[in-house]
């Protein structure tokens, strides 16, 4: 069946009574993950070893990563092949839908035309396990057995609960002590599979020990979190870490997004004028804007905009220098937006958007101009997504509903000047775990969270010292 047989069937012109879904069939899944790295009109720092502050060697990346993905991470190949088995269990949800947010364009009164592509269906319900299953894969075949990783929202980690389990692995998961108190049933998910979850920062590992000594109530971060699950890993031959975000194999895995928006948008005639994604790390965002890269350097007015919380500005009051990855000072230093490693953000409602920094690939696009950012409050988050939960009958996780606080922005902006565009935006997860966050906000108990500016100074005083190369 072709493309433009699927869009008959399924999307009717303005005014239709069909259905605003956008469905690709099976044979349109990409059989290949777009490298931006590729097409990058600069070169990026490399990653600088925190053990000899030299770029950081293959050996040592081996220690924690299978081969493959360590190429992948330094790959200048424009496309990188899919492998068959990954193809087969992504096939069990993917091509994703886009669908037209008619009832909410209705609900604004905008002229926007608004898109939304529908990450939420996958088992764990996020993009994540879109590289959760290729990052278990390839660890599988290095003869690994065993994984590690951080999780914040839980999303990432029922992810990899989820993709370890069916490729016959095990996996350790260390969730951020605040989303595994306010999040008990993704815990369950994630034991569901059989994965092991501790809340972080936990006793287990030296990196935790160290924070709990400091502050027992410490609510931890994604930072903490990561340093924990690299410290273990490292520390055992039969263990490897996984990463939820933030690497170029992570984003390469998540162009599937964006690979498929590109071919949806045209079956109905399309262009996309705004592009909009939540932002932890960059691995949701990067995925759907990452793909329009070509178009962007071609000069094409594509806004492609990444949006995090007020609560934890990386890209829009961080850095642009080199930092750790994690607090504890394991991990290389790369250069990328940054809010200083031992920044702890403040608790919030979206635990996936915690992180202090950014993708370096996306922090060097930012830097130069080609990508953008905004940063949007807790209560408008809550606000917005409740407008499209009325409207399109979806929980957005709250971590997606940064982006539709951003859309809803736009749109309305659109609206005063009467100005049409099309505005995709990446739904990257429901929110069905998360209604404990939404009953504080029914209740009127959702706090706003606290201005992070003080404790962002005093990170930024930490920074290591890495001496620039050409
Ligand atoms: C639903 C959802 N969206 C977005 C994110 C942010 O991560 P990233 O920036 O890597 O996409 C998370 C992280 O956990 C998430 O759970």
């Amino acid at each position: 069946m072709s493309g433009r047989q699927v869009h008959t069937m399924t999307t009717l012109k303005d005014g239709g009574a069909a259905s605003d879904r956008i469905t690709l069939p099976a044979s349109e899944l990409p059989t290949h993950w777009y490298n931006a790295l590729a097409d990058l009109p600069f070169r990026l720092s490399p990653p600088i070893s925190p053990a000899t502050g030299q770029p950081v060697t293959f050996d040592e990346l081996r220690r924690i990563f299978p081969p493959q993905l360590i190429e992948q991470e330094m790959s200048g190949e424009r496309f990188v092949e899919v492998p068959t088995p990954v193809l087969e269990i992504l096939s069990m949800w993917r091509p994703t839908p886009l669908v037209r947010a008619r009832r909410l364009e209705r609900a604004l009164g905008t002229p926007a035309r608004i898109y939304f592509k529908h990450e939420g269906v996958s088992p764990a319900g996020s993009h994540k396990p879109n590289t959760a299953v290729p990052q278990a894969y390839f660890n599988k075949l290095a003869g690994i057995e065993r994984l590690t990783t951080e999780t914040g929202a839980g999303q990432w980690g029922s992810a990899l609960a989820f993709a370890t389990r069916l490729l016959g692995m095990t996996c350790r998961v260390y969730m951020v002590r605040v989303s595994y108190e306010q999040k008990p049933y993704r815990r369950t998910f994630m034991r569901l599979f059989g994965a092991e979850v501790f809340p972080s920062p936990s006793p287990h590992t030296a990196s935790g020990r160290e924070i709990l000594a400091g502050d027992p109530d410490c609510p931890g971060s994604l930072g903490i979190a990561i340093s924990e699950a690299v410290e273990e890993a490292a520390g055992r031959d039969d263990t490897n870490y996984a990463l939820g975000s933030v690497l170029n194999h992570v984003l390469l895995h998540q162009t599937v997004i964006g690979l498929e928006t590109r071919k949806q948008l045209a079956m109905v005639g399309e262009k996309a004028d705004f592009l909009y994604g939540c932002h932890g790390g960059g691995s949701n965002f990067g995925g759907l804007a990452l793909p329009f890269l070509p178009n962007i350097l071609a000069g094409e007015p594509i806004k492609a905009i990444a949006v995090e919380p007020a609560s934890c500005p990386t890209l829009t009051q961080g850095r642009f220098t080199f930092d750790y990855g994690d607090t504890a000072k394991l991990t290389p230093i790369v250069r990328m937006f940054t809010l200083g490693h031992d920044f702890v953000p403040p608790p919030s409602h979206a635990g996936g958007l915690r992180y202090h920094g950014a993708a370096p690939l996306l922090s060097a696009l930012l830097d130069a101009g080609m990508v953008g950012a905004e940063a949007v409050a807790q209560a408008d988050v809550f606000r917005a997504a409740q407008l499209f939960i009325t409207a399109e009958g979806i929980v957005p996780a709250p971590e997606s509903a940064h982006a539709i606080a951003a859309v809803v922005r736009k749109a309305v902006e659109l609206r005063e000047e009467g100005r049409e565009a099309t505005i995709v935006f990446s739904l990257s997860g429901h929110g069905i775990f998360d209604l404990g966050a939404y009953e504080a906000f029914l209740d009127g108990t959702l706090a706003d969270t606290a201005d992070p500016t003080h404790g962002i100074e005093v990170s930024l005083d930490h920074l290591p010292r890495v001496e620039q190369r050409p």
